[in-house]
């Protein structure tokens, strides 16, 4: 078929759909969504893993169980080809191999119980230490080397996407309270939505996100790519990249990306912070802090005309530039994954907060409920 047929074909089936939703009210286009499971392996202690499709007239994404791992997400371009747009691996042994190898990726899964760093693996709460385990230069990366990443969650079917759950037994990994966490993918249309909430029976710190990498071209390296942030400052790191505690403007610095610009076109300035992030690593302080969804980055990829809007209640995103791939991981279909050749739009609160009173708190009371939101909402043009 020509891209010209397959873009009649995919109007018209647009145009079908709107018809029948316009005539039939709201709740059949959400019914629209199939989800199906199938096994996808098991891991290493034989503990079963699923996977589950979730699929709408425009976007397909596929979850595991294990970590919560996005695995593959189908999206269409200007021409209404679809491609697989995320990293990663073709079965569940590889993801397990990198999640326990050195150079631990994170493709696709769900971070937690605290994303991204906590400086000297430690902080304070109501006067007590706690020590967490430490996986990156003395620092905790990430929830530690069996965060929630690296562990199997129980996944059930909902309208329009997967329930997982997962039980974070008081101490794990160091962090104080017995943590029930819940995160549903949902998919309606073209926007993929995840919903995290958790429950502690004792104070502690939470910070959950997703770590999916994105190349809206699925081939190459994302420098092309033009990336808006709705931010005005970032949280600059020091050398073990935990924020130093300034929210510094971004005003005049490679990292003002409040108009659309090719995250190309100034990764190799010679500025102290990208030195110290091997290109960009850090977390932007977005201007929308009334925990309230709105959005917070926008990503087009003007080879494929693929756009990405991501929106969220969260306070922070981590914009991370796949500088730590470096060829050396063979992923789908053999792929090897380049410097640069995938993206992080991580939403979430500041890295080290539990040890930066001034950032806003991470700290979850026992008895109140954790809730965020982030919608990964596709369209091309
Ligand atoms: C995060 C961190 C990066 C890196 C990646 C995983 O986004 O900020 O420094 O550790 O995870 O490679």
């Amino acid at each position: 078929m020509s891209p010209y047929d397959c873009r009649s074909m995919n109007i018209l089936r647009t145009l079908l759909f709107g018809l029948v939703c316009a005539a039939m009210g709201t709740a059949i286009c959400v019914a629209k969504t199939t989800v199906t499971s199938a096994p996808f392996g098991k891991m290493p202690d034989g503990t079963a893993v699923e996977i589950f499709t979730l699929s709408s007239p425009t976007v397909e994404a596929r979850i595991m169980t294990y970590g919560g791992i996005l695995v593959s997400l189908k999206t269409a371009d200007r021409n209404a080809k679809m491609a697989d747009v995320v990293l990663g691996y073709d079965t569940l042994d590889g993801y397990v191999a990198n999640f326990n190898g050195s150079g631990t990726a994170y493709f696709g899964a769900l971070i937690g119980r605290y994303g991204n760093r906590i400086g000297k693996a430690s902080f304070m709460l109501d006067g007590k230490k706690y020590a967490l385990s430490a996986n990156n230069n003395g620092n905790s990366l990430h929830g530690g080397p069996h965060g929630y990443s690296n562990v199997v969650w129980k996944g059930k079917a909902i309208p329009n996407g997967v329930e997982l759950t997962y039980f974070s037994k008081d101490g794990e990994e160091g962090y104080p309270g017995n943590l029930t966490v819940t995160v549903r993918y949902t998919l309606v249309g073209s926007d993929l939505k995840i919903d995290y909430s958790a429950t502690t029976d004792k104070n502690t710190v939470i910070n959950l996100t997703n770590h999916t990498y994105f190349n809206l071209a699925a081939q190459g390296n994302i420098l092309q790519h033009q990336l808006t942030l709705n931010a005005a400052r970032f949280t600059p790191v020091d050398a073990g990249l935990i924020p130093t505690g300034e929210l510094k403007s971004v005003t005049g610095t490679p990292f003002d990306f409040r108009k659309a610009t090719a995250i190309g076109e100034r990764i190799e300035a010679d500025d102290e912070q990208l030195h110290l992030g091997k290109g960009y690593d850090h977390n932007w302080v977005l201007d929308n802090q009334d925990g309230k969804l709105s959005e917070a980055a926008v990503l087009y990829d003007p080879s494929t005309g693929r756009e990405l809007r991501v929106l969220t209640t969260e306070p922070g995103i981590q914009f991370y530039s796949g500088n730590f791939l470096d060829g050396t991981i063979k992923g789908k279909g053999g792929t090897a994954y380049a410097f640069r050749s995938g993206m992080c739009l991580e939403t979430q609160h500041y890295p080290d907060s539990p040890n930066h009173p001034d950032f806003p708190t991470t700290e979850l009371k026992a008895g109140k409920r954790y809730h965020s939101q982030t919608v990964f909402s596709f369209s091309s043009r």
